[in-house]
Order: structure tokens, then sequence, then C-alpha cells
């Protein structure tokens, strides 16, 4: 155990509960002729705050380093997370974009999953988003985007250009910025009175309860509970009006907060606020228990890997995500247990998993040669990806989870 930094919310010390020891960029993908003592590593520990009890990595990983034209992570990948932001698109137009001539805000917009159904129908709007990569393509369907860093400075240039937020909105975003004070004073310069700063992140409260460790990694550097975001929110101006549970990514939820004393919490809150309470989901000892879970998936895990290898059979990984460099390099997941990981994304195909170096193949590699068993890093997508893949069912091909335990289905 290492000292206690301070916590970025509110500065008290940080009690780290569990090390998961030194670790890649997990959207980093090398090539293989690239030089490996390049490759950055870092220490990922995740603690909680004694005092706000936010959850939070206890390093920070520059931002630059994960955030740029190289960035390979592309939201409109699933076709069900595109339903799920056309959804929300729909919600907040019929919500919030109501007043004369509205305008959203969006946070790591990526490729524009969201923002193109608000462009769509016409409202105002602008996502700023620093990954050129994803960027260049949300500007490529017609979306407006800003390719830089949302921060204070930034949210007062966007107000000086376009004038008020009624929306400000991010999605798997906020969970990945360290520097809060920043953000929030951008949200508070740059949204109406009237105005909902609303977004969504993996939830502690799953993640404690399934054990979905592998949520953890470089870019998910907070993990909010409707405590902690209530009180993050009261230290900053804002208040915590409502929330949603959301069944994505293996389940989220979605937080509206307005500034104080503008609109009236739903009972949502209090409700959430009190299970939380009621489940101990922030003390020491729930998180602690938290990490006793993980290192006996570390040994099944790994103890199921090794004797299939040893029988002959083959196991092929499935959805190159950046969970499953937690994993890998967690459990020392190589080439030797699994030998290539099948990924639809071009920018990972043809380059090596982060740290544990595991080629990326098309999915052609997967369905040319059915392997015994697919080792489902992409977890969270299971339902759609399992629909697609029922020749390999019929084939006779099991899948291996290793959420919430370790288990073939
Ligand atoms: N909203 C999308 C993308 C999530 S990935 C979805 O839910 O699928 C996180 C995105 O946040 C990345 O595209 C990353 O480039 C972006 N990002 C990281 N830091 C940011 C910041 N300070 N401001 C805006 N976007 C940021
Ligand atoms: P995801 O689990 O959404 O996020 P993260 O990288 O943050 O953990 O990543 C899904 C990955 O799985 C992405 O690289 C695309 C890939 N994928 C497939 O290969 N096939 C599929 O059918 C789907 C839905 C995703």
């Amino acid at each position: 155990m290492s000292s206690t930094p301070p916590c970025r919310i509110c500065a008290a010390p940080v009690q780290e509960f569990f090390d998961f020891g030194r670790q890649p960029l997990s959207d980093a993908f090398p090539a293989p002729d690239a030089d490996f003592s390049q490759e950055f590593f870092f220490r990922l520990a995740v603690g909680v705050c004694e005092s706000c009890t936010m959850v939070q990595l206890m390093e920070e990983v520059p931002r630059d380093k994960m955030f740029h034209e190289e960035y390979p992570y592309f939201s409109s990948g699933s076709a069900f997370m595109r339903e799920h932001f056309t959804n929300l698109a729909k919600q907040l137009l019929a919500d919030e974009l109501t007043a004369e001539d509205p305008f959203i805000v969006e946070l790591g917009c990526n490729d524009g999953v969201m923002l193109k159904a608000i462009a769509d129908h016409g409202v105002r709007h602008l996502g700023v988003e620093p990954s050129a990569s994803v960027a260049d393509v949300a500007a490529s369907k017609g979306i407006r985007v800003r390719t830089s860093f949302f921060e204070e400075a930034t949210a007062r240039e966007i107000h000086a250009e376009d004038g008020p937020a009624d929306v400000i909105y991010a999605a798997n975003t906020l969970c990945h910025i360290p520097y809060m004070g920043s953000i929030l004073a951008g949200v508070n310069a740059l949204l109406k009175p009237t105005g909902v700063f609303v977004f969504e992140d993996p939830y502690l409260g799953d993640i404690v309860e399934r054990t979905s460790f592998d949520q953890i990694y470089d870019e998910h550097f907070y993990f909010f509970t409707a405590r902690s975001v209530q009180e993050m929110a009261r230290r900053n101006g804002l208040e915590l009006v409502h929330v949603e549970r959301l069944t994505v990514h293996g389940g989220e939820v979605r937080y509206f907060l307005a500034p104080a004393g503008q609109r009236t919490p739903s009972e949502a809150v209090a409700a959430l606020v009190a299970e939380e309470t009621e489940r101990k989901l922030s003390d020491l000892a729930t998180l602690k228990a938290f990490g006793a879970n993980v290192v006996k998936i570390r040994e099944d895990l790994t103890a199921l890997l090794t004797k299939l290898r040893d029988e002959g059979k083959t196991v092929v990984g499935y959805g190159a995500t950046a969970k499953s460099a937690t994993v890998t390099n967690l459990c020392g997941i190589g080439p030797d247990l699994v030998p290539f990981i099948c990924d639809t994304t071009p920018a990972k195909q043809g380059r090596l998993s982060p740290g544990t170096h595991i080629p990326v193949k098309t999915p052609d590699a997967f369905s040319s040669e059915y392997p015994d068993y697919a080792l489902l890093f992409a977890w969270n997508h299971a339902e759609e990806i399992m629909a697609k893949e029922q020749e390999f069912r019929e084939a006779g091909g099991k899948w291996i989870l290793y959420v919430p335990t370790v288990h073939v289905v």
C-alpha cells in the first residue's frame, strides 16, 4: 500500500483498496514491429475518498498519452449502442431541447454516435472531442466538432462564440477526466440557469455487485455513485436532481445535474443514495471484499485457460476492448493461452494487444476456423455478439465469461 494522495474532488485522503500492478495504456495497440521498450506502463490502483466517498485511481495518466489522433475506440461499432444513443437524443429533444433555438454541447462525442440524431433534427450543437481519429469521423457525418479537450477555458470560449447551452451531455467521458474542478467550472460557465448537465458512466454499484473489475483501467479515472456525484455537484455549485439506471456497458447510471436550487430533485436520487448507504457501497470493507473477488477471478480464469491449453483446446479472444487490457495484464494472459483476439475495429486489426502482445485479427479469422472456446472480452455486448455468432454455437463452440465469476456457456 502506498501513501494516501488527496482526493481529486475534495482533497481528503484516498484509501487504496486494490492494486492491479503495472498496466499499459488500454487503448494503445502497438504494431508488431514496434519498439516495445517504448510502451508506456503505470501503476493501476484504485481507492476511495475518506470524506466524499469518490472512488478514483491512485495515479493519473497524462491525457495526451490516451486521447489523440490514433485513439482507436469508435462508439458506433455496436448496433445496440447506436440505438441507445438515438433513443437518448430523442429523449433530450423532447424533454430538454424545447426552448427557442436550443443548443446542446457534447463532451467526448467520439464518432458522433449521439449527435448525429441531434444534427439530423437541425438542432444547434457542438461536439468537443480531443481525439482527431474519431472527431474527424463525426465531422464527416455533418456534425459540428471542436477537436479539443473540454475544460474551463474551452467552455468560456464556446460560450463567447455560441452563447449558453440548454444541455451539456457526456457519455462514458466524465469518468475519464481527473480535472473535475475545471470541468464543472466550465459547465457552470456554459450552462443556462435553466439548463441541465446530463452524463452517464459505469456505476460503482454494478461494478461491485458483478465484480466487473475490468471497468478499471487508465481511462476510467472515477467510479461514480449517486452519493459521490451528489457531493461532487454540491461542492461545485450544482445539484444532483435526477438519476436513471441503465443496463448498457454492464450497468451505468445517468446523472442529471442542474445549477443549485433551480430544479427539485426527484425521488429517484434519495432512493439510490439510500440504497447505496444500505449496501455500505463505499465502505472500505465492501471495496476490499470486491478486491478479494477480483483475486478469485484471476486465479480461476488463469487455471481454466491453462487447463484448456494443456488439453489441446483452442481459445480465441473476442473483442479487443480497453477492459481486456486489465484482464490480460492482471492475469498474465498472453498469446500462449489466447493466440489471437478478433475485433471489428480496423484501427486495432494487425496490431497487438497492449502489454500482453496478443495479435488482433479480423472477425474472419474467427469464423474461418471456429475455436473450441471464445473468451468474451466484450461481455457488455454479449447479447448482440452471441446473437450474431450463432453459427459458432451450432459448430459446438462455447463462450468463456469471467463476470461475475468465471463460467462457460
Ligand atoms: N461518448 C462516447 C465515447 C466514449 S469514449 C460513447 O459513450 O461511446 C471517451 C471519449 O472522451 C473519447 O472519445 C475521448 O477522446 C474523449 N475525451 C477524453 N477527455 C476529454 C475531455 N477532456 N473533453 C472531451 N472529451 C474527452
Ligand atoms: P467496448 O466494450 O464497447 O469498450 P471498451 O473498449 O471501452 O472496453 O468495446 C467493444 C470492442 O469490441 C470494440 O473494440 C469493438 C469490438 N466489437 C466486436 O469486435 N464485435 C462486436 O460485435 C461488437 C459489438 C464489438
